[in-house]
């Protein structure tokens, strides 16, 4: 097994970083695995959700590897936050819908992963932040862009300002987080959303992640285009067909 270990029940895969003597912080060798993985999974037809988390009951992940930056030159800099970047957006625009489970820290890089996701359920035991300016820098995996996009430009701004960690509570007060369960229940209250979610239709549920992640940086009218084409394109799917008769079927008896 590398740093990531990837499993598959049915149609869920879960995927879970792997360096947990270093709090799951992603080096240059996490961040490729991870990307590798995620291309992989865009691929695979037969997946209908995935859930993110990092191993061991401490952290989900916390961020991106202060070792290794500590020693690297501002164009080496630019490379690795170019890596960082690139793995949010793989795991932003897969095809399949994404569940963080947040099983502890999730900081800086290990934040900015989870924002990636499309829902983040936290334990109780949670924490969160974007603590880059606390050692020089600031957030540079998507976190300026994404954290106020999901919790407004004052909270992404404070969070990032002050550099603090947040516990669960909080992050689900500011919608960082959609829910907040016990660490005991967390993998199997992912595990339901993701069964959930994995029960309806698979282009129903594509089509409005592709509308939602498009039209989030859009303006309305191109918004509601986008829309208009993801709509059309289920009419298009053998899914509309069948569930609609299904319902209709059912709606008689
Ligand atoms: N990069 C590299 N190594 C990290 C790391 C990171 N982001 N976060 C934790 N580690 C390592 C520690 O160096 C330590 O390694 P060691 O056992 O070889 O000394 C190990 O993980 C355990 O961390 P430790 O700090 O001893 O745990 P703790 O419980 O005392 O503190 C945190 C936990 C999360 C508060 C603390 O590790 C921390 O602040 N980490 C950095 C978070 C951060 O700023 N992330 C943003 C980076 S841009």
């Amino acid at each position: 097994m590398g740093m990531v270990a990837v499993s598959k029940s049915d149609s869920v895969c879960t995927v879970k970083i792997n360096r947990p003597d270093k709090l799951n912080a992603m080096n240059t060798d996490v961040a490729r695995e991870l990307i590798s993985v995620f291309e992989d999974l865009d691929h695979d037809d037969g997946l209908r959700a995935v859930i993110l988390t990092g191993e061991g009951t401490k952290a989900f992940s916390a961020g991106a590897d202060i070792s290794y930056m500590s020693k690297i030159s501002p164009d080496e800099s630019v490379e690795y936050a170019k890596l960082g970047q690139k793995l949010t957006s793989t795991v932003e625009l897969v095809r399949h819908p994404t569940i963080a489970a947040i099983n502890g820290f999730a900081l800086g890089g290990g934040c900015e992963l989870a924002l990636a996701c499309d829902i983040r359920i936290a334990a109780d035991t949670a924490r969160m932040g974007q603590p880059e300016v606390t050692i020089g820098i600031p957030p540079g995996w998507g976190g300026t862009q994404r954290l106020m996009r999901i919790v407004g430009v004052a909270n992404a701004k404070e969070l990032v300002y002050r550099g603090n960690m947040i516990p669960a509570d909080e992050a689900l007060r500011i919608g960082l987080v959609n829910r907040v369960v016990s660490p005991d229940s967390l993998m199997e209250e992912a595990g339901k959303m993701a069964s959930q979610i994995a029960a309806n239709s698979v282009m129903g549920v594509r089509m409005s992640k592709t509308a939602i992640n498009r039209g989030r940086n859009a303006d309305l009218d191109t918004g509601l285009s986008i829309e208009l084409l993801a709509w059309r394109n289920c009419f298009t799917h053998k899914d509309r067909q069948e569930m609609m008769a299904r319902f209709l079927e059912k709606s008689k008896k």
